[in-house]
């Protein structure tokens, strides 16, 4: 069965599950990491929920070759589309889906106008609308779809000012009615710079990077599965652009 030494596979779309990765890292330094991004197939966010239900499915067989312990599936819209079918499809993983950090802005801020900014999969999906039900009501809530900001963050442009006037067409309408922004796509806490450029400092960023870390680590060891072995990263993408695993080293490096 398991061993506490496989890996920790993280997966997402493209470049963007590296900021979960991130926070996997600092919380469990001394697990095995296995980073696959499905670049070549990004943005997911865009597709029918069919076309994201099978590419998910189809990425999980070609990450689940390698020895694996767990799967994080450190994509919005990947979770949304099809977190239901990957547990049905490996039964006996642990298998764990991040979510737009809704509840934690509704608990942590209540009364407060909230945006969930995040793709058109996440914020259509059923899933969405019930974490919409789960959350408090007495507050306004604003979907906010951000089309063609994964694409740019791809493209290794998450600092540029294409992206700075991007984030300015979709956040300005909403800066006089939102107090908190939930980053509800991985890709988006490498532009918090620039959305704090548009937003100003008084609006409070979260993101479930953290809280998917956290409930990995708790998975882990309820199952006795923590490593206590010498941590690493294993890069994986369906690119084999040479410029996309610089970006992903990079974006791991700098951080958010
Ligand atoms: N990073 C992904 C998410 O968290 C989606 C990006 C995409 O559209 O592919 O939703």
């Amino acid at each position: 069965m398991y061993q506490k030494n496989d890996y920790i596979a993280v997966f997402d779309s493209g470049v963007g599950g590296i900021s979960v990765l991130r926070q996997l890292t600092k919380l469990l330094p001394n697990e095995r990491f296995l980073y696959y991004g499905d670049s070549a197939n990004a943005p997911y966010g865009s597709r029918s929920t069919e076309a994201v239900r099978k590419l998910t499915l189809e990425a999980a067989d070609k990450i689940l070759c390698k020895p694996v312990k767990a799967l994080v599936v450190a994509c919005n819209t990947a979770t949304a589309a099809a977190i239901e079918d990957l547990r049905q499809a490996h039964p006996d993983l642990i298998v764990i889906g991040i979510e737009p950090a809704l509840k934690l802005a509704a608990d942590r801020f209540p009364g407060k106008g909230i945006g969930v900014m995040a793709t058109d999969v996440t914020l259509r999906e059923e899933k969405f609308d019930a974490l919409l039900h789960r959350t408090a009501h007495d507050q306004p809530i604003y979907k906010i779809p951000a089309p063609g900001l994964v694409q740019l963050i791809e493209a290794g442009k998450a600092d540029s000012s294409e992206t700075e006037q991007l984030l300015s067409q979709i956040l300005t309408p909403y800066k006089n009615k939102i107090d908190v922004l939930v980053l509800g796509c991985t890709h988006f806490p490498f532009v918090r710079a620039a959305i704090r450029r548009v937003l100003g400092d008084a609006v409070v960023l979260l993101d479930g990077g953290e809280g998917t870390a956290r409930e990995t680590k708790r998975r882990l060891a309820l199952a006795g599965l923590l490593s206590d072995g010498a941590g690493e990263i294993t890069w994986q993408n369906s690119s084999s652009d040479p410029a996309n695993a610089m970006l992903c080293k990079q974006l791991f490096a700098q951080g958010e």
